[in-house]
């Protein structure tokens, strides 16, 4: 059992993973994880969609390439899975419920060892047609709901530097 500060010191971001799945008792430990995340008025109005299928993931991760204005550019860098956050359309809190289910999932990763990198674009990547079909098949319904972001899981390949130092400034107090 690692300290949670350390957890929190100790996670970074990973652009480069190794082919192997994650397994499902772990994908199951993250996904607890952000099911258990603060929301606004505990509405827990968040939904999580697991992607494992490989050709789903790349075909996703292909997508959000293009988004960034990079064609045949994987934008999940490989990752054997991702998990993208969806809140409902409208919802007050409904951003920051989501990145507090990220979050929460991140770390959660990082603790067992895994890595994961947050990746932008979530409600754009659902707006293609492509994305659209995905979000059919997943049972998500695209009406009520918008993507937040998404978080790309897998295990780490090659070393993960220790994080940077944090900038001066700040932090206030009263
Ligand atoms: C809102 C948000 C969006 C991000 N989007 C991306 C992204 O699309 N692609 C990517 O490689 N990293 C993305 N990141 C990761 C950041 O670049 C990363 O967290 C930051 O550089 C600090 O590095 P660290 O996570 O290793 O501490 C995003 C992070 C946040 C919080």
């Amino acid at each position: 059992m690692h300290d949670i500060l350390d957890v929190l010191k100790g996670r970074r971001s990973v652009r480069k993973y190794k082919e192997e799945p994650v397994p499902e008792d772990l994908m199951e430990e993250i996904i607890q994880a952000g099911l258990y995340a603060p929301t606004g008025m505990n509405r827990q109005e968040t939904l999580i969609l697991k992607i494992t299928e490989p050709s789903a993931v790349r075909e996703l991760g292909q997508i959000n390439g293009k988004l960034m204005g990079r064609e045949g550019f994987d934008g999940f860098y490989g990752a054997p899975a991702v998990l993208c956050i969806f809140s409902r359309r409208g919802a007050r809190t409904g951003i920051h419920d989501g990145c507090s289910v990220l979050s929460n999932m991140m770390n959660e990763a990082a603790s067992l060892g895994l890595g994961t990198c947050w990746i932008h674009r979530g409600k754009e990547q659902f707006e293609t047609p492509e994305g659209k079909e995905l979000l059919k098949k997943s049972g998500i319904d695209g009406d009520a709901y918008e993507c937040v972001d998404s978080v790309v899981v897998g295990f780490p390949e090659g070393e993960i530097p220790p994080a940077g130092p944090r900038k001066e400034g700040r932090v206030f107090s009263i």
